[in-house]
């Protein structure tokens, strides 16, 4: 595991962005596994300019996200479709067919599965993570071997994204997202954290040597080629 201290919020997005668009350049047909929150939207933006700029294309791309929430529609503008248009995809050239993220209105959650494995290992993960240490949508009680399923989410995750809704009533009690077994089936996972309040998460996670499903983070230490970019957080390395 590598720890890398930025020097800001400006600096994390564009080092983040430099791995990305390695990938995206010298790999022939890159799979981007991708992830919504505030935290990468700075690399989103780092990504559609060096498109813009003609460095990098998406032709070639495939990308699948981590998550949605459930029952929104796609062009609802709090639901994660709409993100990933709204900052990504819609900016760049990639091929709608090669864009996935997990149906909000899915009865069956093993239709994203399908699609995961054909799409096969990720080149690249890239995570944020919740001030209670979820990754994804896999609350605190997750499984190794978990693959994409309905999750209801806990009153501190539909509290902390309340800040993106009009109200906490407005936010989906439930969600659809990608289990552990697939975020780990990656060749490179990179987890971006901004800010004092994912500085204990962070801490925690440093610290712990075990393997804690109440710590969903934690089963991030089985990977082997993980990095974890911070910035504007007190952490001796
Ligand atoms: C949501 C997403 C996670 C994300 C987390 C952190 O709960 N499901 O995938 O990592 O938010 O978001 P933020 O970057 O806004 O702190």
């Amino acid at each position: 595991m590598e720890i890398i201290k930025c020097l800001d919020y400006d600096d994390l997005s564009k080092i983040a962005a430099c791995i990305f668009i390695d990938k995206i350049k010298n790999i022939e047909k890159p799979i981007l596994g991708l992830a919504t929150g505030s935290t990468p939207l700075g690399l989103y933006k780092n990504l559609v300019k060096a498109y813009k700029d003609k460095v990098i294309s998406f032709k070639n791309a495939i990308t699948c996200n981590l998550d949605e929430y459930l029952g929104l529609d796609e062009d609802d503008e709090m639901s994660y479709h709409y993100y990933m248009k709204e900052n990504l995809i819609d900016k760049v050239d990639i091929l709608k067919d090669n864009f996935h993220i997990p149906d909000s209105h899915l009865e069956n959650p093993k239709i994203y599965d399908e699609i995961l494995d054909k799409i096969g290992r990720r080149s690249i993960q890239l995570l944020g993570v919740g001030e209670n240490g979820h990754i994804a949508f896999n609350e605190p009680n997750s499984f190794l071997s978990s693959r994409t399923s309905i999750v209801k989410l806990t009153e501190n995750t539909i509290e902390v994204n309340s800040r993106f809704f009009e109200n906490e009533t407005f936010v989906p009690r439930k969600a659809i997202t990608m289990g552990i077994k697939d975020i780990l089936n990656a060749d490179e996972i990179i987890l971006l954290a901004n800010g004092k309040k994912k500085e204990n998460v962070i801490r925690d996670f440093i610290k712990t040597e075990n393997i804690d499903p109440n710590f969903p983070i934690s089963f991030l230490k089985l990977h082997d080629n993980l990095k974890i970019l911070i910035s504007d957080m007190d952490i001796e390395l």
